[in-house]
């Protein structure tokens, strides 16, 4: 007789702590995919059920309930993470238990464990796009600012690295704020920006400090249209939080936005407002969370099973049509074929998009080994209008 024991996947994403808000999106990501793959007859009939856990942004949190979800809670395959000290922590968790995690985030690249499926852009799919546009549309003397973990030391040392490859390329300060950051914290930073007046800033502060830094740039009176913050986090998430004034001019660049204009992308936005209100506001690692989820329904679908030696096969090289475009799981590296995108807040609050990648998309590099802007930089560039 056919199996129809429901299948339990674990889902570990914050809902509390600094990353709360970006982390949010990511969860309810999940579960409104989880949602669209029960109610389409779930995989092989049987049901698809979140087990959730609060780690609180707290690494050794998400250790702990990923070892409770593989012991207690019998899941196979886990759905989480947002800052790479917590996919750090709870990697030695699957590898110990030989189990999958699925990480729906950018991160700074130079990593691979069996399993782990990298879902978000590596510094080859945004820090080289970004490096390109920005130091040719607003020159190459840098200053870094960033949160005082792993992915923001190991990001400002690649930028570093393209920025002083740039003829007159000067990295001008590097400076880092604790990831409990508050409004005081910026005051300095911001005086010292303004004294050093670089080209632009390339922030990597995540979480509730984003918002902070950006308020005080605004504050202290730089002109976002000539020296912008360019971010490889930066989303829709925190610019709700931060409000139009503060947000407009400065850039990101990421696989997806909310303004990609295809039907494809704005019927499923319209779904998952219709579903989860307009509270959360999806953005790039919401992107990611929710066509992973899909991409591990269907691999589960062809595999019968989700234990890791049955999964895995049939996730690796696997395509799909994600709300970004066509992507795929790079077999040799477990990351994504993604199409890195540049993207400009405009007076609504919205990213106008200014570059995107050919539709083929670009394959993940995560050790930067073919080392060639002319492979990386396949951007297209919409109409000169769109520039400014
Ligand atoms: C990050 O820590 N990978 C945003």
């Amino acid at each position: 007789m056919a199996n129809s024991d429901p299948i339990h996947v674990g889902v570990l994403f914050s809902t509390s702590g600094t990353t709360a808000t970006i982390e949010r999106s990511q969860a309810f990501a999940t579960f409104f995919a989880i949602g669209e793959i029960n109610a389409a007859g779930g995989i092989n009939g049987r049901e698809l059920v979140p087990i959730y856990y609060d780690p609180q942004g707290i690494p050794k949190q998400y250790q702990a309930f990923a070892e409770r979800m593989i012991r207690d809670d019998c899941v196979n395959v886990i759905f989480g993470c947002y800052m790479s000290s917590t996919r750090k922590a709870v990697i030695p968790v699957v590898e110990k238990w030989r189990r999958l995690l699925l990480y729906p985030t950018p991160y700074e690249g130079f990593e691979f464990s069996p399993h782990v499926i990298y879902t978000g852009a590596a510094p080859n799919q945004n820090s080289a796009q970004l490096a390109d546009y920005m130091t040719r549309h607003y020159g190459a003397r840098i200053y870094l600012i960033g949160s005082d973990y792993i992915y923001p030391y190991e990001s400002n040392r690649i930028m570093s690295d393209f920025i002083l490859e740039v003829p007159g390329g000067k990295k001008l300060a590097e400076r880092y704020v604790p990831l409990d950051a508050s409004e005081k914290d910026f005051i300095g930073i911001v005086k010292d920006i303004k004294a050093k007046a670089p080209d632009f800033v390339f922030s990597t502060v995540v979480g509730k400090a984003t918002r902070m830094l950006y308020q005080a740039y605004a504050d202290i009176g730089i002109d976002a249209s000539k020296t912008p913050i360019a971010s490889l986090t930066t989303c829709e998430a925190e610019i709700a939080e931060m409000g139009l004034r503060i947000a407009a001019g400065h850039i990101t660049s990421a696989p997806y936005f909310q303004s990609i204009a295809s039907e494809h992308n704005q019927a499923c936005l319209a779904r998952f407002h219709q579903q989860f209100g307009e509270e959360i506001e999806p953005n790039m690692c919401w992107e990611a969370a929710y066509f992973q989820t899909h991409l591990f329904a269907e691999a589960m679908r062809e595999a019968g099973d989700d234990a890791y030696d049955a999964l895995l096969p049939h996730l690796l090289g696997r395509e799909y049509h994600a709300l970004q475009g066509k992507i795929a799981i790079n077999p040799a590296n477990h990351h994504t074929r993604l199409n890195p995108r540049l993207g400009r807040v405009n007076q609504e609050g919205n990213f106008d998009i200014i570059a995107e990648s050919a539709p083929s998309g670009v394959e993940p590099d995560p050790y930067l080994v073919t080392h060639t802007g002319e492979e990386w930089n396949l951007l297209q560039r919409p109409p000169e209008a769109l520039y400014g």
